[in-house]
């Protein structure tokens, strides 16, 4: 069991950090989540989710779901609906924390975490983290894991990019970030949305170390 941080800041594609906040649940990992003013609106305007940042349930992600139980089948049905994943989400691993909260163990570097996760990362926070800025826990966090050498992957989605998004996301990967473009491929033979979402999710948990099976690899005969 590792602990991990999930930010969902405001670029469009919320499902991604659905998706990866689902699977690193059901791998049995602790999760601290820190959703920005603007990941929330972008939660409701894509998804139809209200999230009270001040008043957070676990429900108000994953509707099916009941605040008080421990397990919840690991069911997403959004966009037609995901493959359901094998192993039940462990519910009391999750760790909320409100963007404004820096007393919250992950804005120290002494808090040990195996990554953190920016999905999606809007270009507003791109260029504060790339400045240094702290102003948010997101933003706080992300500085910290730099700081410490851990790994912190940035998920941008934009289009098309201008010299200074370009320019920040060099500067982050230079510092130490990995910056993973939400940008699905379609050679695993992407029939659904659920197909494009899950190539994504799954190249960021490749890179966190967190096994899965969300798409078939290239070259792998037997999956
Ligand atoms: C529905 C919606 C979609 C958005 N999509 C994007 C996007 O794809 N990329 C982006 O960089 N900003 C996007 N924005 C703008 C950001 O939310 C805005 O710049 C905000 O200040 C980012 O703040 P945050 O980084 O603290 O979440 C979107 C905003 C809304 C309301």
């Amino acid at each position: 069991m590792s602990h991990y941080v999930l930010a969902i800041t405001g670029a469009s594609g919320a499902i991604y950090a659905l998706r990866l906040l689902q699977l690193l649940l059901a791998s049995g990992h602790v999760v601290h989540l820190v959703i920005s003013r603007s990941g929330a609106q972008v939660l409701a305007t894509e998804l139809g989710l209200a999230v009270d940042l001040r008043d957070f349930q676990i429900s108000q992600l994953f509707p099916e779901i009941s605040p008080v139980a421990a397990e919840s089948p690991a069911t997403l049905s959004f966009y037609g609906g995901f493959r359901t994943l094998p192993t039940p989400l462990r519910l009391a691993n999750l760790r909320y924390h409100r963007f404004d909260d820096f007393t919250a163990g992950i804005a120290s570097g002494s808090f040990l975490t195996k990554g953190m996760v920016i999905c999606p990362c809007s270009m507003g926070t791109l260029a504060s983290l790339s400045g240094g800025h702290s102003e948010n826990l997101i933003q706080r966090a992300a500085d910290v894991h730099l700081k410490e050498r851990r790994k912190l992957i940035v998920v941008p989605r934009e289009t098309p990019i201008s010299s200074i998004q370009l320019d920040n996301m060099r500067r982050l990967s230079e510092a130490g970030a990995t910056v993973m473009p939400a940008m699905p491929g379609f050679y695993h033979g992407a029939q659904t949305i659920a197909d494009l979402v899950d190539f994504v999710v799954g190249r960021i948990s490749d890179h966190l170390g967190v096994e899965h099976q969300l798409f078939k690899r290239w070259g792998d005969q037997d999956g």
